[in-house]
């Protein structure tokens, strides 16, 4: 029987691709984390650039919209001295018909070392990894509701930051799990480095019913599932990706789901409150505790220019 290599390593187990934290080691995702810590100084540097990719060509392509996560990858790629083209979809080519691959045969004509890739379709940066050439890297900037590997990691970095370290910890992510990539990548991401209880906390229609065999605890009571946690993360409603109703309102959502400063008490006294963002005040966050001293909301935008500057050099720096 042939056994399928995961897609995002090479023959010796080096990262060549992020595509998932699924499937990933401890010691990958601890390398990645250990080479953010390194790169996090280079902001506050009178030069903030290393020449780590320089001569190399970075396509930014975001087939969906982005705050965040474009930023802080054109940041990343211009701090690692690459050449960064942020490819306008709306107005290329393939609003006249033309297939996500030839337009990544295109873009590779032009020379290009990496592409970072966000795409409402779950599986579209692993179809361009399939494609690419073997020199060429993709980088999962978010596809569907399947994967935010970028997102997990500097989420696990932010983490590992104001908590030291995930063996003792209790995280529970608060939200509408089932449309989010956040979420799955994030407890591929806890479970693997180690977290010894993480809870998915939800409406029984925003929260698949079995997912045990992720090994996460499902609680559809705000209470019970933000008691004691060390770590707090919300999530948005993800109307694109809800087809149907699946709540009443928003209103009702932040009634019976919302995070307030009242319930965070029930939290650790030093929990921290993470969210991915964009935020939604008054739907599942509150603006008290949005702008408040657990939030390190904030942080995480800012370590994740490190993670992805991380990243890209590690893939950069192995052939497939
Ligand atoms: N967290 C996140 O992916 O945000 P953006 O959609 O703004 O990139």
């Amino acid at each position: 029987m042939r056994i399928q290599r995961n897609p995002q390593l090479n023959a010796n187990g080096e990262l060549i691709h992020l595509l998932s934290t699924e499937g990933l080691s401890k010691d990958v995702l601890t390398h990645i984390l250990d080479t953010a810590a390194n790169f996090v100084s280079v902001s506050s540097r009178d030069v903030k650039k290393v020449p780590l990719l320089r001569g190399k060509s970075v396509f930014n392509l975001f087939f969906e919209n982005s705050t965040r996560t474009r930023t802080t990858f054109d940041i990343a790629a211009t701090r690692l001295s690459a050449d960064v083209i942020n490819l306008d979809i709306a107005r290329s080519s393939a609003s006249k018909g033309e297939s996500l691959l030839d337009t990544i045969d295109n873009l590779s004509a032009m020379a290009a070392d990496i592409f970072v890739v966000r795409h409402s379709e779950s599986g579209a940066p692993y179809l361009i990894a399939q494609h690419v050439a073997p020199h060429v890297h993709v980088v999962n900037a978010g596809d569907g509701r399947h994967a935010h590997p970028t997102q997990a990691l500097l989420d696990m970095y932010t983490i590992r930051h104001f908590k030291g370290d995930f063996s003792n910890l209790s995280v529970a992510i608060v939200g509408d799990v089932l449309h989010s990539r956040v979420a799955r990548s994030n407890i591929h991401a806890l479970t693997t480095l180690g977290c010894p209880d993480v809870r998915v906390v939800g409406p029984r229609t925003l929260v698949p019913q079995d997912m045990s065999h992720l090994g996460v605890r499902v609680c559809h009571d705000l209470e019970e599932g933000i008691k004691n946690a060390d770590v707090v993360i919300t999530l948005r409603l993800q109307n694109e990706r809800m087809s149907g109703a699946l709540l009443p309102s928003a209103q009702e959502f932040f009634k019976s789901y919302g995070l307030t400063t009242q319930r965070m008490q029930l939290a650790k006294p030093d929990a921290i409150v993470m969210h991915p963002g964009p935020i939604n005040r008054g739907v599942e966050i509150s603006s008290e505790v949005a702008d408040g001293p657990q939030a390190v909301i904030l942080s995480q935008v800012t370590f994740g220019i490190a993670v992805r500057m991380a990243v890209m050099s590690i893939v950069a720096s192995h052939e497939a």
